[in-house]
Order: structure tokens, then C-alpha cells, then sequence
């Protein structure tokens, strides 16, 4: 694990920004895991701008998304789905058949996770996985547990991450209490990952994952096992890290 500790979020956004652009100029048409939430916005208003300055090009990258509530449509504005169109797709050349969130309105839990990672591995796997980090410790919606979830699953998302993503909503009824994601199997197997983290509410989780042991009870934790993880953190992010 390779740890970045930076300022602020924004040199955050730029760093993460630079390893992803890194990506892209290597291989064009690779295959990117893209996550949703406020620590990636800054990232992507950085690739955009770049895009838009000439200096990057999406018309051959692929994308995974890592999940999606369920029994939302892609056009509510609370979904990934809509997250990802409003927060990067449409601003940059990434073509739309290209792209890939679950389908959070598939009913059949079993049959969309076992097609979603069909689709992960007709695309050859993911070359760059880009996380962001619950202040719980989940990474994707991989809630602390007993054991580390597998495949793309169905998780009830707990107390803590309803309670975190309630601002987005009209009230709390309305978070989704369900959700389709990658597991922890799938996110291991991408072959880079990247994740940022922001604020000192994460500063718990982030130390215990870099530092504490390997468990499901801290699902980033599992990261320490992976052998190309970089992290990007601002200072409020590490100020629980052992000096
Ligand atoms: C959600 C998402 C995660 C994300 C996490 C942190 O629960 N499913 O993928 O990493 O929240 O979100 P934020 O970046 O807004 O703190």
C-alpha cells in the first residue's frame, strides 16, 4: 500500500485525478471502477476539465460501476446511475453503451449479480478501481460483517450508512435500505486500486484499515492483502494514523 497523504480535498481530487489519467493515456481502452459519493466529484470535475482542455480521451474506456441501491431507476436523482450521468458521463467522450451500474431495479437480486459480473468478466476484469472509504469502514456498500462478502451481492445497508447518506434525501424513509455491489472478491481482483479518502470523520476507519488487522469487521482492511492499492488522503483523512 503506497499512502499519499496530501492538504486539502481538492489536492486530493488532483492526485487521484492524475493516477486515473495516468491510466487512461497507458491504455485507452481500459477498463475503469468508478465509484459514487462526495470524495469522488472533485476527481471527476478534474478529469473533466482536462478532457476539456485536450489532454484526455474517454471514447474507448469502458466502466464498472461498483453499485447501486435497489429499487431506484436510473433517472432518480438520488441513483448512482444518475450520479455517475450528472457527475461525469455527459460531460466528457465516454460512449453510454461503454458504461455499466447494476440495475438497481432488477427485483431478482441473484439473477442482476450474476449478470453484473458477467459483465465485469466479458470486459477482461477491471485495470483501475477507484474507492471511496465508509466512515464505517465498507468500501462499495461491503458493510462490516461477519465474513468479507463475496461477488456482487445484495447487502441491507446498515444504521450508520442510511444514516450517513440521509442528507441526499427528502427524509430518511426514503433511503434505500438495500443495494446491489461489487464484493470484496471483485474488488480484489481489480488489478490497481485507488482509493481516496476526505474528512476527519474518516480518519477512524482509514488508520484501522491501513493498520489495524485484516477483518470483515472493517471491510477496507482487506485492501492491505491487495499488491497495488494507493491511497490518497488529506490531512484530516490521516489524522488517526500512527505517527
Ligand atoms: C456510499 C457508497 C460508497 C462510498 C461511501 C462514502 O455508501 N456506496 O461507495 O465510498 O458512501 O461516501 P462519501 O464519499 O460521500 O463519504
Amino acid at each position: 500500500m503506497r499512502v499519499y497523504q496530501v492538504k486539502s480535498y481538492d489536492d486530493m481530487s488532483r492526485k487521484a485525478a492524475n493516477v486515473i489519467s495516468a491510466q487512461i493515456i497507458m491504455k485507452p481502452d481500459c477498463v475503469l471502477g468508478l465509484a459514487t459519493g462526495s470524495s469522488p466529484i472533485g476527481t471527476y470535475k478534474q478529469l473533466i476539465d482536462w478532457y476539456n482542455k485536450g489532454d484526455l480521451d474517454f471514447s474507448q474506456v469502458k466502466s464498472v460501476n461498483l453499485d447501486e441501491y435497489k429499487g431506484l431507476p436510473r433517472d432518480n436523482e438520488q441513483s448512482y446511475y444518475y450520479f455517475m450521468y450528472n457527475n461525469l458521463f455527459k460531460h466528457v467522450n465516454i460512449q453510454l453503451d461503454n458504461t455499466n451500474v447494476p440495475n438497481g431495479m432488477e427485483p431478482d437480486s441473484e439473477k442482476e449479480c450474476l449478470r453484473y459480473e458477467e459483465v465485469i468478466a466479458k470486459l477482461g476484469g477491471v485495470d483501475l478501481q477507484l474507492l471511496g472509504l465508509g466512515r464505517n469502514g465498507h468500501i462499495g456498500f461491503n458493510e462490516p460483517d461477519e465474513t468479507f462478502g463475496t461477488i456482487t451481492h445484495c447487502v441491507n445497508l446498515t444504521e450508520s450508512t442510511i444514516d450517513a447518506n440521509k442528507r441526499f434525501f427528502a427524509s430518511i424513509d426514503d433511503v434505500p435500505k438495500q443495494a446491489y455491489t461489487m464484493g470484496i472478491k471483485t474488488i480484489m481482483k481489480a488489478k490497481k486500486i485507488l482509493l481516496i479518502v476526505s474528512g476527519e470523520d474518516k480518519a477512524d476507519a482509514l488508520a484501522q484499515a491501513v493498520h489495524g488487522p485484516v477483518t470483515p469487521k472493517l471491510p477496507a482492511s482487506i485492501l492491505q492483502l491487495h499488491n497495488d492499492v494507493v491511497i490518497v488522503a488529506d490531512e484530516a483523512a490521516c489524522s488517526k494514523m500512527p505517527k
